[in-house]
Parts: structure tokens; C-alpha cells; sequence
């Protein structure tokens, strides 16, 4: 790609991260202390729930869902309107996935749910799609109708809110990803939320390998359970403190952005902009639309066209079930109408903080030849 051509993401970074990672370089120790724990204490002022960061989205949920399924394992009710990382660390935590098709949102409802609940499911995954918050209180109320645990994928979601609160303080845990691509970006990282401080204590653990360190001789370490290396290095935890502290300023101008496209694409009669009207707020991670009456292959062919031209779309998603690896999780008689109308008209726009007007009415001009009315 030359410097004229838009990417569907650029990192956008201020004198901010340039200071607190250069003070990261100077710290005492790289490998995630100093600049995790500070990142940790910003996490829990902000969503005033306990944080543990770690090194990414998928390690969050790996995590998470390690701690709720416990030893029992069980079955783990899922969107296949989703990235895999929401499934797959399921079954990596000894559990099974089943997918669920979405609503008009491409969020999980009750409704999708409802059906796939047996006396084997232990808890719900929602994820809060392009940012847009779930419904999650009628979510919540199945849970305890049903006795099941809620845990959200707030991956997209820093920081939208719903009801009055962020998005994240709802589940009994919640996982984030600072992936390059997110709201806060620390290149790869993640954090999970719990209100239990119990549960907090134990994902900590299981971020080092489950190692207890003997405080009094500092050598000395017991292997208590079994873990991972999930932690964040203090270079990562640096840059996603700088993207937290001006999330404010970062947040607003993806929203500009954002506004921008909505009030372009009312020229457009082929496009419709994903519902983002419906929500209270939300966090402007991904900008989806939909190509009204395109099939999948009209929608791949828009999108070579255009990178052929030099702008980058996406696609967020092929829903899980069409995946290879998700095929033995499916009933026999499932369908996902929804995900399926959905996946033949959907694509996103390129959004980031420091996108300029000019790029974004150049994506709306590129898109007005493509599809003309
Ligand atoms: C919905 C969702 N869940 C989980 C993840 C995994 O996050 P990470 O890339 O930080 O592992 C992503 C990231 O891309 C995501 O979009």
C-alpha cells in the first residue's frame, strides 16, 4: 500500500505514550510490574471493579471461563455472530460451546437463547457487537430464571454504556482486548473484570503459571495450580494507561467520524449504517453496513474492488457456524437466519481516532461509484 491508500485501522498515539513508554524502558523490570500494576489501578477506578490484565482478549476469556466452568466443564451458550476467540476459549477451558444465532442487533436475546438452554449449560457469553451494547438486562434475568452464570465479551465495548453504566460491570466477569485495532490499543493485551475479589486472586494466579511466591524467601514459588504466561510486559501496560487516560479525547473523535458516515449515508439509498440509533452510547470500535439485498459474493466483490482502489473495508463476521472448526458444536436441525441474512450484506467501514474528514468522505465517494443508486 502507498501513503494515498486507506487502511481499515492506523494506530493513533500521542507525546502521552511516547513518555510513558519511554519511562516503561527506563523501569526495573520489562517483563509486567510497575506499569501493569498502575494499569490494574486505572481499570478498577474506572469500571470500580476489580481488574487483572493480561496479555490478551483471549487469554481474558480463557481465563474467565476456566474460573466459571471450575472442573465440571458443561455448555456454554455463545453468539455465532462473534470472533472465534469468544468460542473457542470454551472448549480450551474444558467446556462446549453452543452457538446461538442473534437478533435484528446481531446481539444474543433471550429469544436465541432461551431454546438451547439444557439441564448441561452452565452460563452465556454475550458480546457487545461493533461496540453497541447487548441487551443485557433481559439477559441477566434469564440467567436467573435459569441459575447461570453471564459472561460479557466486552472486547468491543470500551467505553459504551448501557443504562447509565459501562458496559463490562454487568457479567460476574467481563473480558477486554487492548488488540492494536480497539479503543484502548497496547499492539496485543487484554484485562478481565470481576466484582469477586476471590476470583480476581485466582486469575492472577493463573496468568503466572498458578504460581504462589513465598513472600518471605522471594526464590521460592509453589506450583499451586496449573497456568499460563498471560501476562502483559510493562512496555504494553504503559501504552494502554496513555489510551485509557485519553480515551475521553479518542472516543469523541471516532464519534465525529462516526457521525460523519451516518449523515453521508443517507445519499446512499443501497446502504443502511448498523442501527447504532437504537443505543444509549456506545464505543465506536467498528462501523458495520449493510448492502440492502447483496449477496455474500456481490459484498467480496465490493470489497476486492475497493481494495483494489486502494481502501480497505472488512468484514466483522462470518459468523462461527460456517467455520470448519465450529462444524462439530452444530445441532443437526440448527439454522441461524438472523447471522445468515446478516453475513450477505455486512461490511465495516475503515474507523479510527485520527481518520480525518477527507478519508472518511473518500471511503463514502468510493462506495457511492461502487453501488450506485
Ligand atoms: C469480540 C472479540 N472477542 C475476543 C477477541 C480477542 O481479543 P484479542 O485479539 O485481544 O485476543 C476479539 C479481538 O479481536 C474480539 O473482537
Amino acid at each position: 500500500m502507498d501513503s494515498t491508500e486507506l487502511h481499515f485501522y492506523q494506530p493513533s498515539f500521542s507525546e502521552l505514550e511516547r513518555r510513558y513508554l519511554l519511562q516503561a524502558l527506563e523501569g526495573r523490570y520489562w517483563g509486567g510490574g510497575e506499569w501493569v500494576a498502575r494499569l490494574e489501578e486505572a481499570l478498577r477506578l474506572f469500571y470500580g471493579r476489580e481488574a487483572v490484565v493480561v496479555s490478551s482478549g483471549t487469554a481474558a476469556l480463557h481465563i474467565a471461563l476456566t474460573l466459571l466452568l471450575g472442573e465440571a466443564g458443561g455448555e456454554v451458550i455463545v453468539p455465532t455472530w462473534t470472533f472465534t476467540a469468544t468460542a473457542s476459549e470454551i472448549v480450551h477451558a474444558g467446556g462446549v460451546p453452543v452457538l446461538a444465532d442473534v437478533d435484528e442487533n446481531l446481539h444474543l436475546s433471550p429469544q436465541t437463547v432461551e431454546p438451547l438452554i439444557s439441564p448441561r449449560t452452565r452460563g452465556i457469553i454475550v458480546m457487545h457487537y461493533a461496540g453497541a451494547p447487548a441487551p443485557l438486562k433481559d439477559l441477566l434475568d434469564l440467567c436467573k430464571r435459569y441459575n447461570l452464570w453471564l459472561l460479557e465479551d466486552a472486547c468491543h465495548a470500551i467505553p459504551s454504556l448501557y443504562e447509565g453504566q459501562l458496559c463490562g460491570k454487568f457479567g460476574t466477569a467481563a473480558a477486554l482486548s487492548f488488540h492494536a485495532t480497539k479503543p484502548i490499543a497496547s499492539g496485543q493485551g487484554g484485562a478481565i473484570l470481576f466484582s469477586d475479589p476471590e476470583l480476581a486472586k485466582k486469575a492472577r494466579q493463573l496468568r503466572q503459571h498458578g504460581i504462589r511466591r513465598n513472600l518471605e524467601a522471594p526464590w521460592d514459588y509453589e506450583v499451586e495450580t496449573l497456568g499460563w504466561n498471560y501476562m502483559l510486559s510493562d512496555f504494553q501496560a504503559a501504552v494502554a494507561l496513555a489510551q485509557l487516560e485519553r480515551l475521553p479525547e479518542t472516543h469523541q473523535k471516532r464519534q465525529n467520524i462516526a457521525r460523519l458516515y451516518t449523515s453521508a449515508l443517507q445519499d446512499l439509498s443501497h446502504i443502511r449504517p448498523y442501527p447504532f440509533e437504537r443505543f444509549q452510547s456506545v464505543s465506536w470500535h467498528l462501523y458495520p453496513v449493510f448492502w440492502k439485498g447483496a449477496s455474500a459474493e456481490q459484498r467480496d466483490k465490493l470489497l476486492r474492488e475497493l481494495r483494489q482502489k486502494g481502501i480497505q473495508l472488512s468484514l466483522h463476521y462470518k459468523p462461527l457456524h460456517r467455520h470448519k472448526a465450529y462444524s462439530p458444536y452444530l445441532r443437526p436441525t440448527q439454522r441461524f437466519p438472523q447471522a445468515e441474512h446478516a453475513y450477505n450484506e455486512i461490511f465495516s467501514l475503515p474507523l479510527w481516532a485520527d481518520m480525518t474528514e477527507e478519508q472518511a468522505y473518500k471511503v463514502i465517494e468510493a462506495l457511492r461509484i461502487a453501488i450506485p443508486a
